[in-house]
């Protein structure tokens, strides 16, 4: 059992595979303090380390004393009471009073981990993987319980924890502010870790070194964001990607949320975070409990790739719920930057009918098929297939791509509403707004009100029957603004304040539903791109598009940045066409299949007119994706050459869980000149020392010429090579040489397997 209570000290200790966390409650006061987080201890009782911060100081008036709250670590803070540091809790009574004060009551240790209610969050497997804590605390005068719930999983280096609060007296309280999870250090010599962007250009990590004051990483945008992820780690200051010490929180939530890393006066440090308190209030009558989302603790001692894989292993197997397992999911091609809204039937089916040639598996039609849409400006809300475009619909439709031999999937964006459709005529209340005050609308919509049951299970009806009168097998969950004047025409003025996360809990109900409803059913979630790629969304979705910028160069940044908490299986990624029509840049055919394949994988052009040539490097693409992905799949990613970092490479690899088998993908952003261009030696990474392996470059990309790829001298000329048979130790710390490619954007994919 990797939780232990030492009943005689008041100590609870976690223990993770190499981390522990200990809780102390503290002498007669019943404090929950927090004692230590790091590399695993093996004593119990360490009281010793509640040291001087807890000490009763003499005031310099006789018979006076107090403690000085401001300078003990919690586990949980609350406001009113001389702690004056960010904190987790605030407590608003019918009397207008703002004060809490918790102490531990009682506990209890089991095998397994609590479902959160309405909320997504990480499981047990399989019994034995974790252990669960439950601290049940109380503010006396409030009569409000608070339970903090703290899971271990054994066998990483991995804590969650959540928190209820349930209110015990007979009168109402409002919640102002209920964070899920605080974590003291006694020093600041650390820097900051977040991930920031904006919309074609998320996930960009960002590193501050930690001073007094707050680093703070947040959305109030409804969805977790395009500029802030739900993530932030301390790590110290010389930690690398592989080395040092990093503890790293991400919130399983898909709206606002607040992350803040704080250097406090007592020369110490306090990270927290969870649902942002701006715009929140929750009014929690009488026996009424709150669950605050789940975050996720990783603790690494070998820098941001450890933190890393240990992220991508929680989530593969505890969060994510793949509809396909034990293979591959399908290779899609979706029409969006092919044809945008100018589609019709045959010209779906000429693109389908090209990629069931080369190999591709799934069809997926974007937006555009239903209602009066066929621009920006309409039809939202109304989830009826548009006849006229689609003769016969979705069902013949999705009839004719199964007659190809592919699977069929469908665009929706089932919380918005246009101005211009039927479902705005008729529940023009429906959107949410403030009465008397301008409504504001982005890409020509409006936010419709999830908050309300009969608003989100009309829209659910709708999208429904679509799905149930053919045969769709995977749905793009699109959501293309953000909320503003945000208030729902269906809560009184006591709780406006709960729109926002009533509206989230909306959401996941009906990703829930359509979960249930159909299950072999493949949900990629999007957001303009990467604006809700959270873990919230992925216990739903097993992938999610990661931008709108599907430029293979600026991709590669997107995806190693959010490959710093999400597996690549989650990454969703097409190959768009050339000059591409985001940034204009004109990039090798394989090349873009490099970048696409360190995550979902797929197309989004226009392959019906596409080269033979070009349609050949597809099929081939095609058969490295069947052959290899299972190592993307399953195993551990290393980054190499840090695409923020250089100018001119980047490169990660993928080693396969028992090591024999690992896939390097290598791109020269940037050509350089001299005797030896941009050629380099790189030291791979996460091989076996004494293992021999049989490096083989599978794939080079072509050089490009006058915007086309020139295919008959570039293309795979590095196949060609002689095949180096070297070991692990060698590979590891002599290095691997990236020969000399041609020009900018050029790439290759070295596949290793052992032979001894
Ligand atoms: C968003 C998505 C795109 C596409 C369009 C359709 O921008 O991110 O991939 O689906 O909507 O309108």
């Amino acid at each position: 059992m990797g939780i232990l209570y030492n009943e005689q000290a008041g100590i609870f200790k976690l223990d993770a595979l190499d981390t522990s966390y200990v809780i102390g409650i503290f002498d007669d006061e019943r404090f929950v303090s927090h004692l230590y987080y790091g590399k695993k201890i093996i004593d119990s009782d360490v009281r010793y380390l509640y040291g001087p911060l807890y000490q009763v100081r003499p005031s310099v008036l006789p018979g006076q004393a107090g403690r000085i709250m401001d300078a003990v670590p919690f586990e949980y803070p609350t406001f009113g009471c001389g702690d004056y540091r960010e904190h987790c809790l605030e407590v608003e009574t019918v009397d207008g009073y703002h004060a809490c004060d918790l102490r531990y009551e009682a506990h209890k240790i089991y095998p397994g981990k609590p479902a959160l209610e309405g909320l997504p969050s990480t499981f047990e497997r399989e019994a034995g993987d974790c252990n669960t804590l439950e601290l049940v605390c109380r503010d006396k005068v409030l009569n409000l319980g608070v339970t903090l719930l703290y899971t271990v999983f054994e066998q990483l280096n991995v804590i969650t924890r959540a928190v209820l609060v349930t209110n015990e007296e007979s009168n109402a309280v409002y919640i102002k502010r209920a964070l899920s999870g605080c974590v003291e250090f006694d020093h600041q010599n650390f820097d900051v870790l977040t991930l920031h962007g904006s919309w074609e250009r998320e996930c960009g990590p960002v590193r501050t070194p930690l001073r007094q004051g707050k680093i703070v990483t947040e959305s109030t945008r409804g969805e977790s964001g395009p500029t802030d992820n739900p993530f932030l780690a301390v790590l110290s200051c010389d930690a690398t990607e592989d080395t040092g010490e990093v503890f790293a929180m991400n919130l399983v939530y898909s709206g606002n949320f607040l992350g803040v890393a704080q250097g406090h006066h007592f020369r110490g440090t306090r990270i927290v975070m969870g649902i942002n308190p701006v715009n929140f209030s929750w009014k929690l009558e009488p026996g009424d409990t709150f669950t605050a989302p789940e975050v996720v603790m990783v603790y690494s001692d070998r820098g941001l790739g450890k933190m890393s894989r240990t992220f991508h292993d929680l989530y593969r197997g505890h969060l994510i719920r793949d509809v396909y397992p034990d293979t591959s999911r399908p290779v899609l091609i979706n029409n969006w930057e092919a044809t945008y809204f100018g589609f019709t039937f045959d010209r779906l089916i000429e693109i389908a009918a090209e990629a069931s040639k080369c190999g591709i598996e799934l069809f997926v039609l974007d937006d555009g098929w239903f209602g009066d849409r066929n621009d920006e400006t309409k039809g939202l809300g109304d989830w009826f297939v548009n006849e006229e475009k689609l003769p016969g619909g979705i069902a013949r439709l999705s009839k004719e791509i199964n007659k190809l031999g592919m699977k069929f999937g469908l665009w929706i964006e089932p919380e918005m509403v246009s101005p211009d459709s039927k479902l705005f005529r008729e529940h023009p209340d429906w959107a949410i707004q403030i009465p008397g005050r301008h409504r504001s609308l982005f890409r020509h919509q409006y936010v419709l009100d999830w908050s309300r049951r009969e608003v989100r299970s009309h829209i659910y009806d709708m999208i429904h029957q679509v799905l149930s009168g053919a045969n769709v097998e995977y749905i793009k969950w699109d959501m293309n603004r953000t909320l503003t004047e945000a208030a729902s025409a269906a809560l009184p003025a006591d709780r406006q304040g709960e729109l926002c996360h009533r509206y989230v809990l909306g959401v996941y109900e009906i990703m829930g539903r359509l979960r249930e409803d159909f299950p072999s059913l493949l949900l990629e979630n999007c957001s303009a791109g990467g604006s809700r790629f959270d873990p919230g969304v992925l216990y739903y979705s097993p992938q999610i598009w990661a931008s709108d910028d599907s430029d293979a160069i600026e991709r590669i940044q997107i995806e190693m940045g959010a490959s710093m908490c999400y597996p690549l299986s989650a990454i969703g990624a097409h190959v768009s066409a050339v000059p591409n029509h985001q940034t204009g840049r004109i990039t090798p055919l394989e090349t873009r299949g490099y970048a696409a394949m360190a995550g979902t994988f797929g197309y989004e052009l226009n392959i019906a007119q596409m080269s033979e040539a070009e349609k050949a490097v597809i099929r081939e693409q095609v058969d490295i994706y069947h052959k290899y992905n299972w190592i993307v799949k399953e195993g551990d990613l290393y980054r190499i050459g840090d695409p923020f970092a250089n100018r001119d490479h980047a490169c990660w690899m993928v080693v396969s869980r028992d090591k024999k088998e690992a896939l390097v993908t290598y791109i020269q952003t940037h050509a350089l000149p001299g005797y030896f261009g941009s050629a380099r030696k790189l030291r791979l990474k996460g091989l076996m020392d004494e293992a021999v392996y049989r490096a083989e470059v599978i794939s080079v990309s072509s050089e490009v010429v006058n915007g086309d790829a020139h295919l008959e001298g570039g293309q795979n000329a590095g196949k060609g090579r002689e095949v180096l048979e070297v070991s692990g130790s060698a590979l590891m710390n002599a290095g691997y040489w990236m020969e000399r490619l041609g020009g900018d954007y050029m790439g290759m994919m070295i596949h290793l397997k052992a032979i001894v």
